[in-house]
């Protein structure tokens, strides 16, 4: 039975720990309580916020309208030959989804192991780590369209994926909740084990002929190693893109920092390591009140104890502003204010 309940804390929802209240919250089991909810005068009458696992969310503020929380649960299989669909609901735990794909043995999603948040959300930003992206491994996605009521399939085609980018971020920005997603998954494994310490970490582990549990623990012990665990230090991964600039930028770039940290791109351009140029800036395991980056990892803000959303929010502006006049590059926030 749907409820809407007033006045709720959004601490625990969201992977930062900042402590602000929604004024309507309401979370959903399946497609029909998002139906109930939309004939409810509330959802008409107040700005909306879906969320999952608040992971990738900073709130600066008191949210003066409703948060919906998406909890749909649920997994299925079909095996066909060396493909497998799998098609999970938005409220699934990512990790979960994960185990459950390493456990039966299915392949594609090992390198995303330990990414915090839900299914649901993955589309969103087109979530990515160690060398392998959300859309390697994406069929298609059910979503429920607010103004009227439909579930409608988005295929691969539709979403328009970039770089923690998609159609969700951008031109059909908050139109949309996402329900389920299918995965396009293998049974013979081809494994990316070429990215990062990803290799280093099999051969210390003395594995010669890695297979999908192997990848996935060997990811899991590497994030682990560099990333807070936001059930100790409130974080939301890294809190900035790793900046892509044109070529003729680069060029300048280099001339004055010839060790500058960057990777070519499909498209010809040089995506840099933001985490390196916040790290030469001086601001590496810096505290600032509340708040600070992290100190295995810069990129990475996190909350000390009460830390504030503004408090954060304006540390990261100082961030940028330091790597602009060092670097000329603009640090674009991957994490979404609110
Ligand atoms: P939320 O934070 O709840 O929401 C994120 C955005 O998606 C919001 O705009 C929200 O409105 C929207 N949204 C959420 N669910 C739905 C839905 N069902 N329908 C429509 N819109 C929705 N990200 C990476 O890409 N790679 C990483 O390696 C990575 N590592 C991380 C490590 C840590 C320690 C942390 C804390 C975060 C990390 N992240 C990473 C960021 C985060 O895990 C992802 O962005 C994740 O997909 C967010 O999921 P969520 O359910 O928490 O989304
Ligand atoms: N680096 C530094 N100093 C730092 C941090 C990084 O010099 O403080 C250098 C590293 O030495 C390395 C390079 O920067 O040479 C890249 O670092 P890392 O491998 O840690 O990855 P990243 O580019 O900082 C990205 C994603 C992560 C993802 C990892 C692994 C973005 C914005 N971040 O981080 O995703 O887990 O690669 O694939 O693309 C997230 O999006 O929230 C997230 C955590």
């Amino acid at each position: 039975m749907l409820q809407i309940q007033e006045n709720v804390s959004l601490k625990t929802f969201n992977t930062f720990g900042i402590d602000v209240k929604a004024a309507f919250f309401a979370e959903i089991f399946d497609e029909e309580d998002l139906r109930t909810l939309f004939k409810n005068e509330l959802s008409k009458a107040n700005k909306l916020l879906i969320i999952g696992g608040g992971s990738n969310v900073l709130f600066t503020q008191d949210y003066d309208g409703l948060v919906i929380k998406i909890s749909i649960v649920g997994i299925t299989s079909k095996v066909d030959g060396d493909d497998i669909k799998v098609t999970a609901g938005a409220g699934v735990v990512w990790n979960d989804f994960v185990n459950y794909c390493v456990s039966h043995n299915f392949a594609g999603v090992e390198n995303l192991t330990l990414i915090p948040g839900t299914v649901g959300a993955s589309p969103i930003q087109n979530i990515g780590a160690y060398g392998v992206e959300l859309k390697d491994v994406f069929e298609s996605c059910t979503a429920f369209e607010i103004n009227t009521g439909e579930i409608k399939t988005f295929s691969y085609a539709d979403c328009h994926f970039g770089y923690r980018e998609s159609i969700f971020k951008g031109e059909l920005k908050g139109q949309f909740i996402i329900t389920s997603v299918t995965f396009a998954l293998k049974t013979e494994a081809r494994l990316n084990t070429s990215y990062g310490a990803i290799e280093a970490e099999l051969q210390k582990r003395g594995i010669e002929s890695p297979g999908i549990a192997d990848v996935s623990a060997a990811v899991a012990h590497i994030r682990v190693s560099k990333l807070p665990d936001p059930t100790t230090i409130g974080n939301a991964g890294s809190f900035f893109k790793n900046p892509v600039i044109e070529k003729f930028e680069f060029a300048d770039v280099v001339a004055k920092h010839p060790d500058v940290v960057h990777y070519p791109t499909a498209d010809g351009k040089i995506k840099l390591a933001a985490g390196w140029l916040i790290e030469q800036c001086g601001w590496k395991g810096k505290i600032q009140g509340n708040t600070g980056t992290w100190k295995n990892q810069a990129l990475v803000l996190v909350n000390h104890g009460d830390a504030s959303g503004k408090e954060v929010f304006d540390f990261s502006a100082q961030i940028i502003d330091s790597v602009k006049s060092t670097f000329g590059v603009t640090l674009e926030r991957e994490v979404n204010i609110m």
